[in-house]
């Protein structure tokens, strides 16, 4: 990551993953360049779960790795896990509290994970989601709350998330001035879609992405997965 000129920070599964064919090009295309394409792949799946992905599919290993929907980091050549950012960020985490509130609702069934930086549930409808939300607040918990596919629902410590752990990546490496892309197709990748960097919601996104706000810096593919990556790609950096 130490002075990458191009930066690929992509989530997994209906982005980079989902079109084997798309998928064996943009790799090939990223071969058939003069420069090297450092990757970060960011993803809601746990730790394991996402080293399992990246066998079962034999994608290239990341330089960084954020799982968790950004409250797992994982780095360097033995993907060694980033103490300091999950330290600063479980600062005010009361994840007893949350679970504690879910449980009053029934419409919220908790995810079966092995993880307890993030409390996720599956939301019935958005009805629910809206209540739960209310009651976070006006019990004054700190958090951040990510509702994604209409299903998943992600109660994440407020420092984390998808954006803010890829903002401290960059930051971490100084890696400001490569040419950057930033792909997602779900509401969990909203956050970091609109850090202001070039970015792409692919082809296939989920409605929650494709009611989103236009601007310059997103760019809306009409291919699915790995193929809305490279058309972004030839849009954003023609060489
Ligand atoms: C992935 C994760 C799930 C999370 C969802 C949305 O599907 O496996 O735990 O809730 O992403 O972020
Ligand atoms: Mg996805």
């Amino acid at each position: 990551m130490n002075e990458a000129t191009h930066l690929l920070a992509t989530d997994l599964d209906g982005t980079l993953v989902g079109d084997r064919k798309g998928l064996d090009r943009l790799l090939g295309f990223y071969e058939s360049q003069e420069y090297d394409v450092s990757l970060i792949y960011i993803t809601g799946r746990h730790h394991q779960s996402a080293m399992s992905l990246i066998e079962q599919e034999n994608l290239p290993i990341p330089e960084v790795l954020i799982t968790d929907v950004g409250t797992e980091i994982h780095l360097g050549p033995a993907l060694e896990k980033d103490s300091a950012w999950e330290h600063r960020m479980l600062k005010h985490w009361q994840p007893e509290a949350i679970d504690k509130l879910a449980a009053s609702f029934k419409g919220l069934k908790k995810q079966d994970l092995p993880v307890s930086n993030r409390c996720s549930f599956y939301a019935e409808d958005s009805d629910t989601v809206l209540a739960f939300e209310q009651r976070l607040a006006s019990a004054g918990i700190p958090h951040k709350l990510i509702f994604s596919g209409g299903r998943d629902l992600d109660i994440l410590p407020a420092e984390s998330g998808k954006g803010a752990a890829l903002q401290y990546i960059l930051d971490k490496f100084n890696a400001h001035e490569a040419k950057m892309l930033v792909a997602g197709d779900s509401g969990n990748d909203k956050e970091m879609l609109t850090l202001g960097f070039p970015s792409v919601i692919v082809g296939n996104a989920q409605p929650e992405l494709l009611q989103s706000p236009e601007s310059p810096m997103i760019f809306r593919a009409s291919k699915v997965c790995a193929g809305g990556i490279q058309e972004a790609w030839n849009y954003f950096h023609p060489e």
